[in-house]
């Protein structure tokens, strides 16, 4: 990583580990190059909760505590759930008219992963972003039986 990292200024940092701690020794790395880090956090951390309620949230709080502490210029992303994630109804609805899944009353505003980018291009090249949480929804609720009904 420290090769990669020769001359970069500002990480945009994505973490699909299931767990937060091997994320301290990356940090350490990026640190020593990078000012300013951009992380792809999750719509599932509440700032009004000592202690995260679900391991999504406490997952990716306990990534931006470590970034927090890092003394880099951060700025936390989070998004509410991806559109594509409903690609994976797609083998069911080419196998016939009945997609099968849990919670089907969940609403959610599913956003586009094309717009989070953007978010996150922002965020790397722009100054404003520094100590922000942005937290990131798409257009409408809906929910998992109505994104069935309306794909579009
Ligand atoms: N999906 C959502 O609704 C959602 C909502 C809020 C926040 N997020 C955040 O966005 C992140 C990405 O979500 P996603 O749905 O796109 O996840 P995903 O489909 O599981 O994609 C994870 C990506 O990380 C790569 N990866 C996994 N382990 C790696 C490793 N050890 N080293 C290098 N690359 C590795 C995978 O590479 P391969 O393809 O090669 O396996 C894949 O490209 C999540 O981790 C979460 O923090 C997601």
């Amino acid at each position: 990583m420290a090769t990669a990292l020769h001359g970069v200024e500002a990480v945009f940092l994505m973490w699909p580990l299931p767990t937060a701690a091997p994320a301290l020794s990356v940090l350490d790395v990026v640190r020593e190059h990078a000012r300013r880090i951009v992380f792809l956090s999750s719509g599932a951390v509440r700032d009004d909760l000592d202690e995260q309620a679900e391991p999504i949230g406490r997952l990716h709080a306990e990534v931006e505590r470590a970034i927090e502490r890092s003394g880099m210029e951060w700025t936390f992303l989070r998004p509410h759930g991806f559109a594509r994630n409903t690609v994976s109804w797609a083998p069911q609805i080419r196998a016939g008219d009945v997609v099968r899944g849990a919670y089907g009353a969940a609403a959610m505003t599913l956003l586009h992963e094309v717009d989070v980018a953007s978010v996150a291009a922002r965020a790397l090249i722009d100054n404003g972003h520094a100590g922000r949480r942005h937290v990131l929804t798409g257009p409408q609720i809906l929910t998992q039986v109505e994104q069935v009904r309306n794909p579009r």
